[in-house]
């Protein structure tokens, strides 16, 4: 029976991340993937092949609507849809063989099938043919990530009735695609299918979108989106969805209740968040303990309950994103080596990748003010930023939240061209407990947009320049 130090089951970015760092450290790994290929859901069917859609979508709009102001003369684009999904097929691709690369470069072996722990020290391997694989190791780290939550009463299809795995391989752009939730998911992927054509409409249970967000970035960003076509219903629900004519019939009735609306659409996406996902892995026989959302429970140091199980990424707590899932698999395979492993929750960064983008890390002001934490806030407008003038892309703004007596930074929101990309700047600055006026003292190449960050960093002490 082959027997390792570690054993991890799943290969998304908490499992592959954290099986290279282990190896790096000098353990003999092993990791198990029930999928055909490495990379879990951020690379085949989340991250990369939503930012690739989102990436040439954007061009695609730019070409038909900016092009001209700026002096490019083209003639109106037209889409191939075939195309553009081949050119996120080989964006996928890529990712993963890199995974692959990555597991032979650092000598991991690789088990293919569904890992079930049969005892703490014992991980069972069933393939594809249906054979069994007994595998013994020192230790097991759980990174079996999530699924798509689902709607009572709405079958996913993903034809008509989608969810985000269905949505990123749609084979002709819907003339009308109902969105179920404003949250990361469908924000972008309705910003991918508007830009390509489609009329898009939001429904909303909170009376917000981006719930956890910042509320004056989430009311900003409403805005722009819905000047750029996509309309919004909030405080409503969607009860049922009928596919029996040639369109949907989707039911919509107020949060609170009352009477319903039937809105006719080609396409609906679920796109109400995430679950843990254990299927298959036997925590209930191995007496792993999950919470009441189903959510592995771990300690401090990514320790379940059973000894010499951990668990990371987005079958536990914490906000469901693969950088998350990374940092913690990096803890943990240090921790197992014996070394201080730590992931900073308050120093995670989240983006939405739309345009413009939306970024944050740390506190939001409804979080600080419920804290009764006292704060001064510096905010600037891109309108004043001279490069996002030179571009034309002024919309949106830095904010900059600082502790009212240490001047210490406790929070960063963006909206504006590049944010995800500029917040990496707030993460750090957050990590090493930077200052507002650390920020503020540091020189930011000109002309660029990072320039809003300073003067965000400055207007927080009331002395911004350039407004
Ligand atoms: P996963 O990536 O879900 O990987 C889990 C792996 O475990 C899978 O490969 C699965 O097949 C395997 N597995 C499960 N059970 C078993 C078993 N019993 N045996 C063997 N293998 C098993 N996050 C971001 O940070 N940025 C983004 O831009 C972003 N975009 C996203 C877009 C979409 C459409 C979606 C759906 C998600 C997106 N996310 C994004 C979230 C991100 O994908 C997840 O947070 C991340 O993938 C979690 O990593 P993980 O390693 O915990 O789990
Ligand atoms: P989400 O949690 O971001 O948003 C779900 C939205 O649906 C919320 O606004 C919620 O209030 C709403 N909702 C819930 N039930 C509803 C109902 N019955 N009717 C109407 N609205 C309802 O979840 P989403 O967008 O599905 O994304 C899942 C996860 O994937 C997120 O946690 C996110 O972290 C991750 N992700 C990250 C991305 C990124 O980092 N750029 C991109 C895509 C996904």
């Amino acid at each position: 029976m082959p027997s390792y130090d570690l054993v991890v089951i799943g290969t998304g970015p908490g499992g592959y991340v954290c099986a290279i760092r282990a190896a790096q450290l000098g353990m003999k790994v092993a990791v198990v993937e029930k999928d055909q290929t490495f990379g879990g859901t951020c690379l085949n069917i989340g991250c990369i092949p939503s930012k690739g859609l989102l990436y040439a979508s954007e061009l695609f709009e730019e070409a038909g609507h900016k092009f001209a102001k700026l002096g490019i003369g083209v003639s109106k684009p037209t889409l191939d849809l075939a195309g553009m999904m081949k050119f996120k097929d080989e964006g996928v691709e890529g990712n993963v063989k890199g995974v692959a690369f990555l597991f032979k470069k650092n000598k991991i072996d690789t088990f293919m099938g569904v890992g079930r722990i049969a005892a703490p020290r014992r991980v069972e391997v069933k393939t594809h043919d249906g054979k069994t694989e007994t595998i013994e190791t020192k230790n097991i780290v759980i990174a079996s990530g999530s699924d798509v939550a689902r709607l009572k009463g709405i079958e996913i299809d993903e034809k008509r009735i989608v969810s985000s795995t269905g949505a990123l391989v749609l084979g002709k752009v819907p003339e009308n695609l109902l969105i179920i939730g404003a949250g990361v998911i469908g924000l972008e992927l309705g910003s991918v299918w508007r830009r390509l054509g489609a009329k898009v409409h939001v429904i909303e249970f909170l009376d917000r979108i981006l719930p956890g967000m910042d509320a004056e970035v989430a009311r900003q960003f409403q805005r722009i989106l819905e000047k750029q076509g996509m309309t919004f219903q909030l405080s409503s629900k969607v009860t049922a969805v009928d596919g029996s004519g040639a369109k949907l019939k989707a039911q919509v009735e107020p949060a609170a209740g009352g009477a319903a609306q039937t809105l006719e659409t080609d396409v609906v996406l679920v796109a109400v968040g995430r679950v843990p996902y254990v299927g298959g892995l036997g925590v209930k026989e191995a007496g792993v303990a999950l919470d009441n959302r189903g959510r592995i429970i771990v300690d401090a140091h990514f320790a379940t309950n059973v000894p010499g199980i951990y668990a990371i990424g987005d079958v536990i707590a914490g906000p469901m994103l693969a950088h998350k899932a990374e940092d913690e698999g990096i803890a943990v395979a240090e921790i197992l080596a014996g070394q201080a492993g730590h992931v900073n929750y308050d120093a995670i960064p989240n983006v939405i990748y739309t345009y413009p983008e939306v970024a944050s890390v740390g506190k939001t002001e409804e979080e600080l003010k419920a804290a009764g934490v006292t704060y001064n806030t510096g905010k600037f407008p891109f309108t004043a930023n001279g490069r996002a003038k030179a571009n034309m892309q002024t919309e949106g703004f830095v904010k900059i939240l600082a502790d009212a007596k240490t001047d210490r930074v406790l929070g960063v929101h963006i909206v504006g061209p590049d944010a995800g990309d500029m917040i990496a700047e707030a993460a750090l600055a957050i990590e090493f407990g930077a200052a507002a006026e650390d920020i503020a003292r540091t020189s930011h190449p000109h002309p660029t947009f990072t320039e809003a960050v300073k003067e965000a960093a400055l207007a927080v002490a009331k002395r911004a320049i350039h407004i």
